[in-house]
């Protein structure tokens, strides 16, 4: 059976500031898709949240990058903006940048990561959610999970992945996108996209088969919208087990917190914490940016699950880890490497700050009497 996993994400107003998503907005969403299921065009679903993400999970059979299946997920967030406007929720309909929906959810604010594929006889997806960073957060995972011996030991010691994987990335900026084949091309494929504001890893494809493996959102809100309007909070689709790395290895990289960017107001480095689904409220400096995986047995179109796969005590020292960095870095306040680069402040709000100063500052001219002296140390 060919079965599409459509997860579709948007922040539709949080729930206290940009925090949690309110349980009124969840039950709303579930009745959206509840109905959508009982029409016959998904085949299962089930609503999640990370911080004030909505999050859409639906299988069905009408492939990726569908219509009818984008207009249910705009529709559900449209009228969960509603609600929130209504209960005075914050930041309502953030995430929703146009008014009208033209045909896909691409380019109008909400995240989407699609996966298409004959369903083996048992199919274990992963879904990883992550609030207060962008896109860029899942390379470092990616790569170690499909191009680290050191990660996933099944690229040394399994028939299965050997070959390698392909690696889709996306140049954000630029929008172009380029092919590269691990092993052979690590190095190269490294010089990319370590570079994590620019370069985002969209899919992933076991090379023998060209079987999709991975696939995840790769929307900038900022270069949507021209402005800061909140940050990515980007989702990941990972298929498990056999031919593919298994779901121990999947989740392993999760075990370093490396830092995202993302954080308070968007703009500052921070660790990405794995957490249970009970601990996705960010309440710390709005953060620290977190991520939590959703795993399920994808069965005949249907959706065994979710079980919460970081709710495990073997992520405990990761947590306490990343908390370190986090109390390490705060202690840095507005100072980069904590606050993020200039080009990364380019769409937040402190381009507008620094106008302000423009008048007045005034060119440098030095005098000769304040040059040192020939041959005086300076
Ligand atoms: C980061 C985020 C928050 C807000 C911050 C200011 O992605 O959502 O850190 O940027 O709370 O929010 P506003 O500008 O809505 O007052
Ligand atoms: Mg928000
Ligand atoms: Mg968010």
């Amino acid at each position: 059976m060919r079965t599409t996993l459509s997860v579709i994400k948007a922040d539709v107003g949080g729930y206290v500031g940009h925090v949690a998503v309110h349980p009124d907005l969840i039950a709303d969403a579930e009745r959206h898709l509840a109905a959508a299921h009982k029409a016959g065009l998904v085949a299962d679903y089930r609503v999640l949240r990370v911080g004030d993400d909505l999050q859409l999970i639906m299988s069905h059979t009408r492939g990726s990058a569908d219509e009818e299946i984008h207009r249910l997920a705009w529709e559900t967030f449209q009228a969960g903006a509603n609600l929130a406007r209504h209960m005075g929720l914050y930041g309502a309909g953030q995430d929703l940048l146009g008014d009208a929906f033209t045909g896909t959810v691409k380019g109008m604010g909400p995240g989407s990561a699609e996966v298409t594929f004959d369903e083996r006889p048992s199919e274990p997806v992963l879904v990883f959610m992550a609030d207060k960073t962008s896109a860029g957060a899942w390379n470092l995972p990616l790569y170690r999970m499909f191009a680290d011996p050191f990660n996933t030991a099944g690229l040394v010691i399994s028939e299965a992945l050997e070959g390698g994987f392909r690696f889709e990335v996306l140049d954000v900026i630029d929008h172009r996108r380029v092919e590269l084949d691990t092993p052979e091309e690590s190095y190269l494929l490294l010089a990319l996209i370590g570079t994590t504001r620019r370069y985002s890893v969209r899919t992933v494809r076991h090379r023998r088969t060209g079987e999709i493996v991975a696939a995840s959102s790769t929307d900038r809100l900022s270069l949507i919208a021209g402005k800061y309007v909140g940050k990515d909070d980007p989702v990941c689709v990972v298929r498990c087990q056999g031919n593919f790395p298994a779901v121990g290895e999947v989740l392993e990289p999760f075990s370093l917190p490396h830092l995202v960017a993302g954080w308070m107001r968007g703009s500052h480095n921070g660790p990405l914490l794995p957490v249970s689904f009970a601990q996705a409220s960010p309440t710390r400096f709005d953060g620290p940016p977190r991520v939590i995986a959703a795993g399920f047995q994808v069965t005949g179109g249907h959706l065994l699950g979710p079980v919460d796969m970081f709710d495990d005590l073997a992520f405990d020292r990761a947590r306490q880890e990343g908390l370190r960095v986090a109390d390490y870095l705060r202690r840095q306040g507005p100072f980069e490497p904590h606050r993020l680069g200039a080009e990364d402040m380019e769409y937040t709000t402190l381009p507008r700050v620094l106008s302000r100063l423009a008048p007045r500052f005034e060119a440098v001219v030095e005098a000769p009497g304040e040059r040192p002296a020939a041959g005086v140390a300076s």
